[in-house]
């Protein structure tokens, strides 16, 4: 394939949000106990956290952090998770039919987020519970004292306030497995007076309320325009989530799926911005893309486990473990969201540790590893920072069995002026051809070539492991720049990172 690119700083997309290389851990699976969580560990801290777990998540770089949930959110009592933990309930969790001890409440989760670097989103219940439960949490984070909630958090040990910042108007409301799931006119207006209350507690807030669960759903987009129509004056962001997998065993076509998440960004900006028509608004609705990421290689067993085995703590669920050709799709899929930095103000990479996530821990407190997905979410958050610039890319197209127009190449740089460096992320997806990639820099005279780290795998269902690692980043001599021309060189199937500076 002969691929064209031009970058140039004259051409902005926006400046990159950071947090768009958040992330998310649910109350669900190994990911708190037995993941972040674990007194026995020998790197534990001295509040039962691990710290090798910790060291991970830096190495990623996470600015902001869901939390704690996901379905879990829409049965849970967040009053049962703080206090003295010997007064604290064993509960059960409905979304996931498993049991929860809350040994980790709101209070210890904040305290860890912010030792790893994270800003904590919460989600309120709006499931089971409503705007006096929604209230009575923001008030206990964020309210100084001289009130009862607060004054509980003070009296738990939390003299200061966590004042959390961003808020979550529950999860999912869209979807029939929601526990206390609503039609659309339901929650548009439980968003909307949940919103208004809240902001009159901490008028600093941002809010977000819920979008699609994915983008087939049948109330897509009605849902989008319906809950706007009433919330829009008082929220910030709507969420979109989406997970792909390749169920039908076509790995080009699976590929191809960051497309749909192209379509369904696309449209949900449609949508919003028909709103803001409707009601001669002047402001932009943003977009968080809070659950994000490939999720399908668990699902049978997690079945098994919800209808067979309920009630367990900390149960092996969403144990996906992730092959290179998934590390190829959450590529597209960061190039995807680097391509929209001007609307997608923050998104969560589903989940971190243990559930669908790019960390795993060996059961019962054994090594923690990086799965295959680690290292281009890891690529994207280190170099990604700065403002992403227009992609004027030209590249050969295909059709796969359920895709039409496929690019061989999906590619976005990002320009970091502080750094004086230029990253160009890169992905050929097409299985069977190399491509030869010229990029015309002309705005970054006198740059070279720093790197070019290739993510590649002659094996698409290659997989790490806590004692192999299959898939790993390395550098490449696969670029090299002449004048203002740069020619590339990116294999099939691959994940290049090409830097310069
Ligand atoms: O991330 C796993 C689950 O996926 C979340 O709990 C839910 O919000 C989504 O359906």
């Amino acid at each position: 394939h002969k691929v064209k690119m031009v970058i140039d700083r004259e051409y902005p997309i926006a400046q990159v949000d950071e947090r768009i290389y958040g992330s998310f851990i649910e109350h669900l699976g190994r990911a708190v106990y037995d993941g972040i969580y674990c007194p026995e560990h020998g790197s534990a801290d001295e509040d039962g956290f691990r710290n090798d777990v910790k060291e991970l998540i830096r190495e990623l770089n996470v600015p902001i952090i869901r939390y704690p949930g996901g379905n879990f959110v829409s049965s849970f009592n967040w009053e049962d998770s703080v206090g003295p933990f010997n007064e604290r309930p064993r509960r059960l969790d409905l979304a996931w039919r498993s049991l929860e001890e809350n040994k980790v409440g709101l209070n210890e989760f904040t305290k860890w987020a912010r030792s790893a670097g994270s800003d904590v989103m919460m989600a309120v219940n709006l499931g089971t519970r409503g705007i006096a439960d929604a209230c009575n949490l923001l008030e206990y984070c964020n309210h100084p004292g001289n009130s009862k909630y607060s004054d509980l958090r003070i009296s738990h040990g939390y003299k200061e306030p966590h004042n959390i910042k961003t808020w979550c108007l529950g999860n999912e409301m869209d979807g029939p497995w929601q526990i206390g799931h609503k039609t659309m006119e339901e929650y548009g207006r439980l968003a909307e007076e949940t919103a208004r209350a809240m902001k009159i507690i901490d008028p600093d807030i941002e809010l977000v309320a819920c979008g699609s669960s994915y983008l087939t759903i049948p109330t897509f987009p009605d849902w989008e325009a319906v809950t706007l129509k009433h919330a829009y004056d008082y929220v910030d962001y709507i969420s979109m989530h989406q997970y792909y997998g390749n169920q039908k065993g076509d790995s080009q076509d699976f590929l191809a799926s960051s497309d749909d998440m192209d379509q369904f960004i696309r449209t949900v900006i449609a949508t919003c911005d028909f709103v803001k028509a409707q009601k001669r608004s002047k402001k932009d609705i943003k977009i968080s893309f809070d659950e994000w990421n490939v999720w399908y290689h668990s699902n049978a067993a997690d079945d098994d486990i919800t209808k067979n085995h309920p009630w367990q703590v900390a149960p092996l669920m969403l144990e996906d473990i992730y092959n290179f050709e998934d590390a190829l799709l959450v590529g597209l899929m960061l190039i995807t969201l680097l391509k929209h930095a001007d609307r997608v103000k923050m998104a969560c990479l589903a989940q971190l540790v243990n559930v669908i996530a790019p960390i795993m821990t060996e059961a019962k407190g054994g090594k923690a590893w990086r799965q295959t997905i680690f290292y281009p979410f890891m690529h994207a958050s280190q170099y990604g920072r700065g403002t992403a610039l227009v992609p004027v890319l030209s590249s050969p197209k295909f059709d796969t069995s359920g895709h039409e127009d496929v690019t061989a190449v999906e590619a976005v740089s990002v320009y970091n002026e502080e750094l004086h460096e230029v990253t160009i992320f890169a992905v050929n997806r097409d299985l069977k051809k190399d491509a030869e990639m010229t990029v015309d820099v002309r705005s970054f005279e006198g740059y070279r070539v720093l790197e070019h780290v290739v993510l590649e795998n002659d094996d698409l269902k290659a997989e790490n492991g806590p004692f192999c690692e299959r898939v790993a980043p390395k550098q490449t001599s696969q670029s090299a720049l002449d004048g203002y021309i740069m020619t590339s060189t990116l294999h099939k199937a691959s994940w290049n990172v090409i830097r310069l500076g």
